[in-house]
This record gives C-alpha cells, structure tokens and sequence, in this order.
C-alpha cells in the first residue's frame, strides 16, 4: 500500500468533516467526505421521487450513478448537489438509503478505490473497521448528543432561522441509532483507532492534537 492514509469516524456533528478538512488542507492530502456521498446518493433519489421502500430502485440507481468530487464540490451524474445534500429531507432520510447492504458494497468500493495508492483523510462512520481497515492512523471523534445537537443546530441556524434545536436533537438521536444498529458496516470504533472526545474542545485544539499525532506518525513511517 503506498501513500498515508487517516481514517476519521464518529456520529453525527461530532465535528469530523470541519476536522478532517482541516487536516486534509493542512498536510496537502486529497479530503473524502463519505457522508456526502450517502447524501447525494439521497438526494437523487428524493429528487426522483423514488419511494425509500423501492429497495430494488434504489439499488438499481446506485449501480447507475457516478459520484465524483470535484475540487470542493459533491457531483453526482454531472450535477453540483453541494448545498442540496445538506437540506433536512436528506437528513431524515440518509440513514434508511445507508443502512441497505448493496448501496454500501458500491459506494465502499468506490470509496476503497479512491483511497488506493493516495494520501488521504476520509471521513465517516466505517472507514477505520471496514473501508480502510489498514489505514495508517484512525481516529474516533464523539461528543455528548446535546453538544453535538447544539453545534448543527448553529450551523443550521445561519441558513434557516426557523430551525427547532429540539426537532435537531431529535433527528441526530435517531440518525445515531439507525447507524450504530444496522447489520451492514455500522457506525463503530476500530479497535486500533484513538478516541477524541471534542465536548467542550474548540475546532482548532482537535485539529492540533490529531496533527501532533500524524507528525510523529509520518516520522516513523516512509512516505
Ligand atoms: O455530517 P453528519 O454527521 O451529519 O453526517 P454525514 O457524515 O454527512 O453522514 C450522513 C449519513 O450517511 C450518516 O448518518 C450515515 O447514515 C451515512 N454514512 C454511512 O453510513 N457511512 C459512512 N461512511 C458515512 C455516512
């Protein structure tokens, strides 16, 4: 395997894409956003009204699509869907489309291949135990779920002021135990992986202490 490769896995809001972007920028490696790929897989499927009981439709659209990041936007099948794939539809529904076997065997794979041979952070929920099990580092990031409410639901807040902390809280809960519950790949710890719990951690002091572990990393490893 050439290239370094940083794993980075957590529920929701627990900070791990504002992070690992970070890290990614910081050391020059190419940023992969896994949830954004859920996300835009949803986001079509909303798009063409496809009912989320369709399994078959579903899957048939997966095996279909082309997923792509180009620069720091998310396209699927040509189009920018960036901003579409944060609305709250998408959230509401990505955790049913994520939790079905076939959709993530194709977007693993693609994940998998994206990785080969590059220096890369990735982010998500099963990139330490499953997508990149050998991954040169592994990090697990948590957050009580009332801190990791709070912090969606300020980043929610300066584009939709009519936002419910509550409903937020709500649908983070429930989006943790569908992730953390499903049979295929779920929301885990790799045993290997270091644990940051970022309550009451600002962005940057994560960001320093993941980067501290990385350097001595790179120290000892040959790339
Ligand atoms: O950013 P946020 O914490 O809201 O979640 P995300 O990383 O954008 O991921 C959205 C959803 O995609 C998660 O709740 C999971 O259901 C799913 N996901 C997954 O199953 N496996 C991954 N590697 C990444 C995301």
């Amino acid at each position: 395997m050439c290239g370094f490769q940083i794993a980075i896995d957590g529920p929701a809001g627990a900070g791990k894409s504002t992070i690992a972007k970070k890290i990614a920028a910081k050391l020059n490696y190419i940023y992969i956003d896994t949830g954004a790929m859920y996300r835009a897989l949803t986001y079509t499927i909303l798009e063409k009204k496809i009912s989320i009981e369709n399994v078959d439709a579903i899957i048939n659209l997966a095996e279909n699509c082309v997923i792509e990041f180009r620069n720091k936007d998310i396209i699927i099948n040509n189009k920018k869907v960036t901003e579409e794939i944060r609305i709250q539809q998408v959230n509401e529904k990505v955790s049913y489309i994520a939790q079905i076997a076939e959709v993530r065997k194709i977007l693993v794979n693609t994940q998998k291949k994206i990785a080969l041979n590059n220096n890369i952070v990735m982010d998500g929920r099963d990139i330490g135990t499953i997508v990149l099990p050998k991954a040169n580092l592994k990090f697990f990031l948590t957050a009580s779920v009332k801190e990791r409410a709070k912090r969606r639901y300020n980043e929610m807040k300066t584009k939709n002021n009519s936002i419910d902390f509550n409903k937020v809280l709500e649908e983070i809960r429930k989006r943790d135990k569908i992730d953390e519950n499903r049979k295929c790949s779920p929301l885990a710890r790799a045993d290997d992986a270091v644990t940051i719990d970022t309550t009451g951690l600002n962005i940057a002091e994560v960001v320093d202490s993941i980067l501290i572990t990385v350097k001595d990393a790179l120290k000892d490893s040959s790339v």
